[in-house]
């Protein structure tokens, strides 16, 4: 049904590369692709440019939360193929970071690592590609000081097997030690290891002082990325959309489709299954469901799906950049729906009140530090 719907422009350019039949893809597709591609936007007050919507690496790899704890070739090669149609879908944004596939989980690989011989492998075929990477520092208690956040970003560049990246964040605040891993974010800058600095997880507060103290050496806090979905919108209740509007800075969305349950594929019938199940259990998708079927109905009248209409609704909120995590080709493919189209600003107030209706999960603890 999904695909059915799904009026992604790089459909027929990606399902004919992957059967090995390159037909060429009708003109008006062609330009679509390209639209998005080369549609980026500043990422807050920093030189770097970015496509409107980004795809998020944490699954790739990864055994302790995704994938039913087990990774295997199969997964991979499904992990690569989003890359790649990501990729001829226009879509060049990649986030991931450090401790995605910890090696402290049983089976896992590296985010960073399968994302750097990703792109190894995409160049050889494609040298001219070009994309933009974004990793992040882990604000473990033990770590201490800018040289700890420098230290960190080599082995990050190692991994990916890279000079530099595009954005370098830092994952969550500290429990202490938040100014050293603010010097050492300009020291990457200014040793030319990265273009643009971010953090994540952060209070308004928080922002503002990075903001501040990045600002004395002359380098804009480029991003802040927060949790922030059509259900999860504490970003608008707790002052930090506003300060990240007021100072310039953008406001990149993780988990932006509520990890696959805006999707409308998971019912109280069928919940997703892992930690997954802990969060999203029944009851709450039964609530869940009059919102899913507004979404779907808005989503009819575009030929859009759930999840194309709720990545919309966050592009619309302006100076948004949501990052869904995509497992396989046709995640990806579907993501690329999302832009081009604009829902009319009395269904992106419809839905905000229908959600309202719903009380939030609980975010990651990290956001309240
Ligand atoms: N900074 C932070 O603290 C932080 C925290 C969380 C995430 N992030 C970043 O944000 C990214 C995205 O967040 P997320 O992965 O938590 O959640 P998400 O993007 O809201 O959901 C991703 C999951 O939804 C399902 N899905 C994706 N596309 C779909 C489609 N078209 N149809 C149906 N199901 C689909 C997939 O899982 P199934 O197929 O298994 O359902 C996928 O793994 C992460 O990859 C990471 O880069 C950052």
């Amino acid at each position: 049904m999904a695909m059915a719907m799904n009026v992604s422009p790089c459909f027929c350019v990606a399902s004919n590369r992957r059967s090995g039949n390159r037909v060429r893809a009708v003109a008006s597709e062609d330009l679509v692709f390209s639209k998005i591609k080369d549609d980026k936007v500043k990422l807050g007050g920093s030189d770097l440019e970015v496509t409107r919507l980004g795809i998020g690496a944490w699954s790739w790899g990864d055994t302790s939360y995704w994938n039913n704890f087990e990774w295997d070739d199969r997964k991979m090669k499904a992990a690569k193929a989003a890359f790649d149609t990501s990729v001829d879908c226009g879509i060049t944004f990649f986030d991931t970071a450090e401790v995605y596939g910890s090696r402290f989980s049983f089976g896992a690989i590296n985010s960073e690592t399968l994302l750097g011989r990703f792109i190894k492998e995409r160049k050889v075929k494609d040298p001219e590609v070009e994309v933009a990477v974004a990793t992040k520092y882990a604000a473990l208690p033990w770590r201490l000081g800018r040289q700890s956040v420098l230290t960190a970003l080599k082995d990050s560049l190692n991994r990916l097997g890279l000079s530099s990246v595009e954005l370098y964040q830092l994952h969550w605040p500290g429990i202490w030690g938040n100014e050293g891993y603010i010097d050492g974010l300009g020291d990457a800058v200014e040793q030319g290891l990265v273009k643009a600095v971010g953090v994540s997880n952060y209070s308004a507060s928080r922002l503002r002082d990075a903001y501040e103290k990045l600002k004395k050496r002359g380098i804009p806090l480029a991003s802040n990325q927060v949790n922030y979905s059509l259900i999860y919108r504490a970003p608008e209740e707790n002052g930090v959309k506003a300060a990240c509007d007021e100072l310039g800075v953008t406001l990149i969305a993780y988990s932006p489709i509520a990890q696959g349950v805006l999707t409308g594929k998971y019912t109280p019938e069928n919940p997703p299954t892992g930690p997954r199940g802990q969060i999203y259990t029944p009851e709450f998708l039964t609530k869940l469901q009059p919102l899913l079927n507004r979404i779907k109905e808005m989503g009819e009248n575009y030929s859009k799906t759930n999840t194309q209409v709720v990545l919309n609704w966050l592009v619309a909120q302006e100076n948004v950049i949501p990052i869904p995590g995509a497992k396989n080709a046709q995640q990806a493919e579907e993501f690329a729906g999302a832009l081009g189209w604009r829902l009319t600003s009395e269904e992106i107030d419809e839905l905000r009140s229908l959600a309202m209706e719903i009380k939030p999960v609980t975010g990651f603890p990290v956001e309240k530090l």
